[in-house]
């Protein structure tokens, strides 16, 4: 079967581009060809459509190699371009190369064009593999720098809030307990001050209330003690409870507890997933569903509420706008699982997780590294 092979050949003399298109078709090619010989038609073909490869003479009544290789410089294309002349001398030869030219055929030497474009289309390839690969690269760093400086922000943010919560809450409450037990230092009357004893242990209470609280917050003891789906359970109850919303949690029970890292980026997963719903969703439900599927565990947070367009969410998110989306993300790579989310504007959220079965026992089990919580 040829290979089909867009062609785009600069070249006045037809007899020659027949030629050519000849010794491609003999070298097992099917060129769909267009025959261009003057600046403003080749800029258009170039503008119009992608070319496999560029066979351009040297020396055409109007126009010239040097010229069309400038104009693929300027519009900033790489396609292998070839120059096929009848007669350029050595010098001229090198200087085309220098100005970007592939290689050069003689046309009295034709048989070498088919192993060129061969060679030419194959290197072609390899940079663009590579190009792609620096892309991903150049992306994938970009996530990683918004990541981690969001991150600090977003440790910042909790540490103040912690210390304020500290310094207001627990250092007041803890005061008040002071001036209280020093009001039961002995009188000279020897009577006991009953109302202060009660009231120090009303701040205790409130006190232990906002110590607990804020404990559960920042990690909440039953993922480490119970283990995923109890925790999903206790957080989903809670947050449900806070901001009057319902949320339906069903889930398959899985028996063993599996790996701590998983269990952290699920919990974390569900955990923005859900407070995205309260942020942005304005939704009356939220199912959250955890089960065994075919990629393993699968997490599933779906609501009914406005839906957004992922695609420029993410965007937004990938020049530093947000870090919701692409911190779970990176939490569902980092555990060896995957994320994909489902959204479109008027009809609800999926975001859906999954993650490898690992067990606690089978170490090692994460893919780049601990998740921290
Ligand atoms: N369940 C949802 N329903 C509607 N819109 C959503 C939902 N989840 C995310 N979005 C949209 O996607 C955007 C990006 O979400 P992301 O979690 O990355 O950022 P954020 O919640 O705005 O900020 P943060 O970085 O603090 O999480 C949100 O601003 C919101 O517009
Ligand atoms: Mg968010």
């Amino acid at each position: 079967m040829p290979t089909a092979l867009r062609l785009l050949i600069v070249e006045d003399n037809e007899d020659d581009a027949q030629l050519i298109l000849r010794e491609l078709r003999r070298g097992d090619y099917a060129p769909d060809h267009l025959r261009v010989d003057n600046g403003p038609d080749m800029e258009r073909a170039l503008v119009t459509r992608d070319w496999d490869v560029i066979i351009s003479d040297f020396a055409l009544p109007s126009f010239s190699g040097a010229a069309a290789l400038e104009l693929i410089k300027w519009r900033g294309v790489d396609v292998p371009f070839l120059i096929v002349s009848g007669a350029i001398g050595e010098e001229t030869a090198v200087a085309a190369m220098k100005a970007g030219a592939h290689d050069y055929v003689m046309k009295s030497a034709l048989g070498r064009l088919v192993p060129a474009v061969r060679r030419e289309l194959q290197e072609a390839e390899v940079r663009r593999s590579r190009r792609q690969a620096e892309i991903a690269l150049r992306n994938a760093h970009r996530r990683l720098q918004a990541l981690s400086s969001r991150m600090m922000q977003i440790q910042e943010t909790e540490r103040r809030g912690i210390a304020r919560e500290l310094h207001d809450e627990i250092g007041q409450a803890l005061t008040a307990v002071k001036i209280n037990l020093q009001a039961l230092l002995p009188r000279s009357d020897g009577l006991r001050p009953v109302a202060q004893i009660e009231d120090s242990l009303r701040i205790v209470e409130g006190a232990l209330e906002q110590v607990r609280n804020l404990s559960l917050d920042l990690r909440p003891s039953q993922l480490d003690d119970l283990g995923l789906q109890p925790a999903l359970r206790w957080y989903l109850d809670r947050q449900a409870r806070r901001a009057g919303l319902s949320v339906q949690f069903s889930g398959d029970p899985l028996p063993e507890r599996l790996h701590p890292d998983v269990e952290t980026a699920c919990f974390r997963i569900c955990q923005e997933a859900l407070t995205n719903v309260l942020r942005h969703a304005g939704a009356k439900r939220v199912g959250v569903e955890l089960r065994r599927g075919d990629e393993g565990l699968e997490l599933v947070v779906e609501d009914d509420g406005k839906g957004f367009d992922v695609a420029a969410a993410q965007q937004r998110a990938t020049a530093g706008g947000s870090l919701g989306l692409v911190g779970m993300q990176e939490r569902a790579a980092l555990a060896g699982g995957r994320l994909e989310l489902s959204s479109a504007q008027g009809r609800g959220t999926r975001v859906r997780a999954c993650f490898p079965l690992t067990l606690y026992t089978d170490e090692p089990a994460l893919h780049g590294g601990r998740v921290g919580a």
